[in-house]
């Protein structure tokens, strides 16, 4: 490894430029971020538990009258929503890319007796029945960092298995004061930690792309056997109106917003989140 691969590597990528690994599935990280998930201290991975109970039980008051609900859960990471909508009756599926969070959700939904139908797949790929839902979710502003492409493929698959009258909802981070987002260079130097089990060196930087409202986060892991990985997260942030445009696209109707579900704690909570209602 040259020092210079590093120090081109730190420079701002083009925009939607990839990086070079994929966070959610990796083996070593994504046992700690199932720590990180099931941590209700911290709202990372997950939001705390009182954001997600808020958040849950507005859901289902959203559906009060239709009765017994299917509900689908995209990156359902270890069951947090999906328990409380299946212990207040409802017919659950949780959709995850991640082995690790799929196969701990199964086994505490096994130790609270709850039915709940879980699958290990990537939700851009996965095959679901036509006209079978009432309710699709995903939250933890999960559709904000999609590029535009697979967030098509993700929209159009949701019109397709939403029952006519069924409700997508989902949260996005709000447009307002971007460039408050970006956060600082920072470093670490590790025998262990949140990105290898082995030693490395992380140096994480994000960029602003601001006429796109887009800010990259990226990672830089480099290990003793001078491997780089690049972690990149593309987090877009939208208005009432971008949201509508791209949902309009896709024939949903009745589109509708909320920004008063979380409570309010820093930049990443409260009304920095919109929630969007729309449905098929
Ligand atoms: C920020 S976490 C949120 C988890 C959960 N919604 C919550 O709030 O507790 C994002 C989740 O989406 C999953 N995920 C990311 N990309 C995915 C994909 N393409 N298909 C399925 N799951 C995915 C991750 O494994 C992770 O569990």
């Amino acid at each position: 490894m040259k020092l210079t691969d590093i120090i081109s590597k730190i420079e701002k990528p083009k925009m939607y430029e990839n990086g070079t690994a994929f966070m959610w599935t990796d083996e070593h990280i994504s046992k700690q971020l199932l720590n990180i998930h099931l941590n209700s201290e911290i709202d990372l991975g997950s939001r705390k538990k009182p954001a997600i109970e808020k958040t849950a039980n507005w859901i289902l008051s959203t559906q009060k009258e239709k009765g017994r609900l299917n509900i689908l859960d995209l990156g359902c990471g270890p069951g947090l929503y999906t328990e409380i909508f299946a212990s207040n009756g409802h017919n659950v599926t949780g959709v995850d890319i991640s082995k690790n969070s799929i196969e701990y959700a199964k086994k505490s939904a096994d130790d609270k007796k709850l039915e709940i139908n879980y699958i290990n797949a990537n939700y851009l790929e996965i095959d679901l029945e036509a006209d079978r839902y009432d309710l699709v979710v995903m939250i933890f502003t999960d559709f904000g960092v999609l590029m535009p492409s697979d967030r098509e493929i993700l929209l159009k698959m949701i019109y397709h298995i939403l029952k006519k009258g069924g409700t997508f909802i989902f949260d996005v981070l709000k447009d307002n004061g971007i460039e408050k987002k970006v956060s600082p260079k920072n470093w670490e130097a590790k025998d262990f930690g949140f990105w290898k089990e082995t030693p490395y060196i992380a140096l994480s930087q994000s960029f602003l792309y601001q006429d796109k409202k887009v800010i990259l986060f990226q990672h830089i892991i480099v290990d003793t056997e001078e491997n780089i990985e690049i972690y990149r997260f593309w987090t877009h942030f939208f208005s009432r109106n971008d949201v509508r445009k791209i949902i309009d696209a896709h024939n949903f109707v009745d589109i509708r917003f909320r920004d008063d579900i979380l409570p309010k704690s820093d930049i990443w909570e409260g009304d920095n989140v919109i929630f969007t209602m729309a449905s098929k």
